[in-house]
């Protein structure tokens, strides 16, 4: 509906510019934004980080189908401008004169706003493929587990941070050219995203009430209902009683039944993945003197766990672990405890002394106190927690 007011000296009507879909795909892309800005950096919210990120995606691949069947002012092509237009939107903006008569007046996005909303976009397409890359390298998640190693995905996590900080720039200078417009133009764009409805003179009054797009109420309520269930479905693993910290759970590593019985008798059996080969191959060699113990085990027995260790140790890199280690530990070395290889000195240095001397945690080597997938040998970073 034309919705038409008079004033004392102009006639203004009020005309639905964003549908419903649109206007719900910008707050949340805005959501997911922030939540993914503020979830980075400690891989102990990872989890809620690459949520952030499917969500961004998800959010994303609605607007590329929303640009081409969306209604009129959410099309790409309504806002394709070329670099001429662009020039010169940006050279009267500051010339003109901004009366509240004589504004320029553009229904959708304005020039210049159009090429930062295809930045945008485009930006965020990638810091999304660059993020799925790095997860699925660096932590073997995802869409691309197994199929990139970590040092690729190593390579894609520094891509992903580049693009997420020029993304940030980017979205600067969006909020500042929204401001500036609302400000030179008399019109409060940020209201408009939220309302819908952006207020105009009435040159158009005559055209027809066609320029009200429609809403799409149905169409957002499906985009809302979309987010909500896979919201709850990736979340589902913290509702479930006897493994409190899904939703990362990588396929299982190789196990062994004597290596359990033989090595987890006395404390974990800890993964092979978490020492070279070479460490194991001493291990079992001085095993009548394993850390004041002797293990006694007889030679069968140490055949079968000296099979099983070297099959899948750190060179292995099964694991981020276990790729970690197997970089980080110098050829000439083969160290008998986990605790003192480099990574695991660096992953642990911050942690408060009266943590360690916690009742429930004892000694380093007790890594179940804290990492509740210790036992499968995942030490996924959605499965720490500090006892307290
Ligand atoms: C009889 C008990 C016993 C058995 C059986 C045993 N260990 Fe140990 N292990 C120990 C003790 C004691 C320590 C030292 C704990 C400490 O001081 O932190 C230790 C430490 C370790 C550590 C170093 C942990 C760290 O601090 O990083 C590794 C690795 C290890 N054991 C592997 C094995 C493997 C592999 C087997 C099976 C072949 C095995 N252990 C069987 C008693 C045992
Ligand atoms: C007192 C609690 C505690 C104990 C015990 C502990 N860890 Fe950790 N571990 C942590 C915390 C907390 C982090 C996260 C550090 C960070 O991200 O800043 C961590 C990080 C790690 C990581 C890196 C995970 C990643 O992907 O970033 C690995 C691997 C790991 N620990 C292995 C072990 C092993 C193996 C043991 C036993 C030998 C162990 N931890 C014992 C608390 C503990």
């Amino acid at each position: 509906m034309l919705n038409t007011t008079e004033t004392s000296t102009i006639e203004t009507s009020t005309i639905r510019i964003w549908d419903l879909p649109t206007r719900l795909f910008h707050w949340l892309l805005v959501f997911a934004f922030i939540l993914a800005w503020l979830s980075q950096g400690d891989d102990r919210y990872l989890d809620i980080h690459v949520f952030s990120g499917y969500l961004f995606l998800g959010l994303l691949l609605f607007r590329l189908i929303w640009g081409i069947v969306g209604s009129h002012y959410a099309r790409f092509s309504h806002f394709a401008f070329g670099w001429a237009k662009v020039w010169h939107y940006l050279k009267t903006l500051f010339t003109q004169q901004h009366s509240r008569k004589a504004r320029i007046h553009f229904f959708g996005h304005n020039p210049a706003g159009s090429w930062a909303v295809f930045l945008i976009l485009g930006l965020s397409l990638i810091v999304s493929l660059t993020g799925l890359l790095t997860l699925g390298g660096e932590e073997q998640h995802g869409l691309f587990a197994g199929v990139i190693n970590f040092a690729l995905g190593n390579t894609f996590h520094w891509w992903h941070n580049i693009i997420a900080w020029l993304m940030l720039c980017f979205i600067g200078i969006h909020i500042l050219g929204v401001l500036i417009e609302s400000r030179l133009h008399h019109e409060n764009l940020v209201k408009a995203m939220i309302t819908g409805f952006k207020v105009t003179n009435t040159s158009f009054k005559a055209t027809s009430t066609s320029f009200n797009v429609p809403r799409h109420g149905l169409i957002a309520a499906a985009l809302l209902l979309t987010v909500i269930a896979g919201t709850l479905n990736y979340f589902k693993g913290y509702f479930q009683q006897e493994q409190p910290y899904l939703p990362f759970v990588g396929p299982d590593l190789p196990d062994n039944a004597s290596w359990r019985e033989a090595c987890g008798e006395c404390h974990l059996a800890y993964h092979p993945t978490l020492l070279p080969a070479r460490s194991w191959q001493r291990m079992l060699t001085e095993q009548h003197d394993h850390f004041e113990e002797d293990l006694d085990l007889d030679e069968e027995t140490v055949t079968k766990l000296h099979h099983f260790a070297i099959k899948n140790a750190a060179e292995s890199m099964l694991t981020e672990a276990a790729w970690k280690i197997n970089h980080s530990t110098p050829l000439e070395q083969s160290p008998l405890r986990i605790t003192k290889t480099s990574y695991w000195i660096e992953q642990h240095q911050n942690i408060d002394n009266n943590i360690w001397q916690h009742p429930d945690v004892n000694f380093q080597g007790n890594c179940g106190a804290c990492h509740l997938d210790a036992e499968r040998g995942t030490f996924e970073d959605a499965a720490m927690h500090l006892p307290f």
